[in-house]
């Protein structure tokens, strides 16, 4: 395996609850029950790992994509890709002609994670919102960025402005930086975690009059309108983690190395995660259906409404 780990700081209270690098060979697995182990793989919070770039990026274009540099580097994460409007945004004053070409590209890369992640993981294929795709130019040791924004500590993903009622939060990762490997830290899953902090953090309850509210504005389309007491504790979690410095410090550490033109893929919403160091990564998003996991009862919703007792969404 070429994405290196090291084990680091005091061992996680459960075993199972440590992601775990999974190395998948380069032609698609051929049986329908080697596809389900990788469902399986994802949805126990491992990270599978490509190790030689499965997408057909031309040389031109990689060298016009090293070339960029986010200019007016501002507070704008990332260059992001909308396939749902056609739309690039976070390019500052790119001129027109790069930023149509860099669009192309990340069109490109988005197109290709579909197929990708259907052609692998067929019990997924459909079953999902294509959200962002994003190209991340900017080197991530010693960025600067706002406490809760930082890339560097260890959390797990939730969107402000695209609640997922429960839905599940995969991203597909490409390093095409061609001399640097991309550097993460994980710690335990969100079971783990979960467990140790949830009841801490408080999982806030619906407002009255919200699940009518919400089951209305999830049948109309509008889900951003409707944010279930499960995206509430999703934000106020990865807040939660950020800001606390004992569990920065002292919780379970794992290093991996993903090298130039390797691929990775795994549930962010699940394997807690910090980016240390990397320059040129692309990045597609996808908003997988709850109703599609093979392992519901690891899924982050679940394992709330376990410890809680009660619905978390509609
Ligand atoms: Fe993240």
């Amino acid at each position: 395996m070429n994405a290196t780990a090291e084990k680091r700081a005091m061992a996680a209270s459960n075993p199972e609850w440590v992601s775990r690098m999974v190395e998948v060979a380069a032609v698609p697995a051929a049986t329908p029950a080697g596809t389900g182990r990788l469902a399986q793989q994802l949805e126990s919070g491992n990270i599978l790992f490509f190790p030689k770039m499965p997408f057909p990026l031309s040389d031109p274009d990689r060298e016009f994509l090293l070339a960029q540099k986010q200019t007016g580097a501002g507070y704008h994460k990332n260059i992001a890709y909308r396939p749902a409007e056609d739309r690039l945004t976070g390019t500052g004053k790119m001129p027109a002609r790069e930023a149509a070409k860099l669009k192309s590209i990340l069109k490109a890369y988005s197109d290709w994670s579909a197929d990708f992640l259907g052609e692998r993981i067929p019990e997924y294929a459909g079953r999902w919102i294509r959200d962002f795709a994003s190209y991340r130019p900017i080197e991530e040791r010693g960025r600067k960025a706002r406490l809760t924004a930082r890339n560097d500590l260890a959390h797990v993903d939730a969107f402000p402005t695209r609640p997922t009622h429960g839905d599940r939060i995969l991203r597909v990762f490409i390093n095409i930086n061609p001399t640097q490997g991309r550097v993460w830290v994980t710690s335990e899953t969100f079971e783990g975690l979960a467990e140790r902090f949830a009841r801490q953090v408080g999982i806030p309850r619906a407002a009255p009059g919200a699940q009518v509210f919400g089951k209305m504005a999830k049948a109309l389309g509008i889900r951003q309108w409707s944010r279930s007491p499960y995206d509430a504790f999703m934000l106020r979690f990865h807040d939660f983690l950020k800001e606390n410095g004992e569990f920065q410090r002292d919780c379970v550490k794992q290093q991996w190395e993903f090298p130039p033109g390797s691929c990775w893929i795994c549930y962010t919403d699940m394997v807690s995660h910090a980016v240390l160091s990397g320059q040129f990564a692309l990045e597609q998003t996808f908003l997988i259906s709850r109703d599609a996991m093979a392992l519901p009862e690891k899924s982050p919703i679940r394992i709330l409404e376990r410890i809680c007792g009660r619905p978390l969404s509609n």
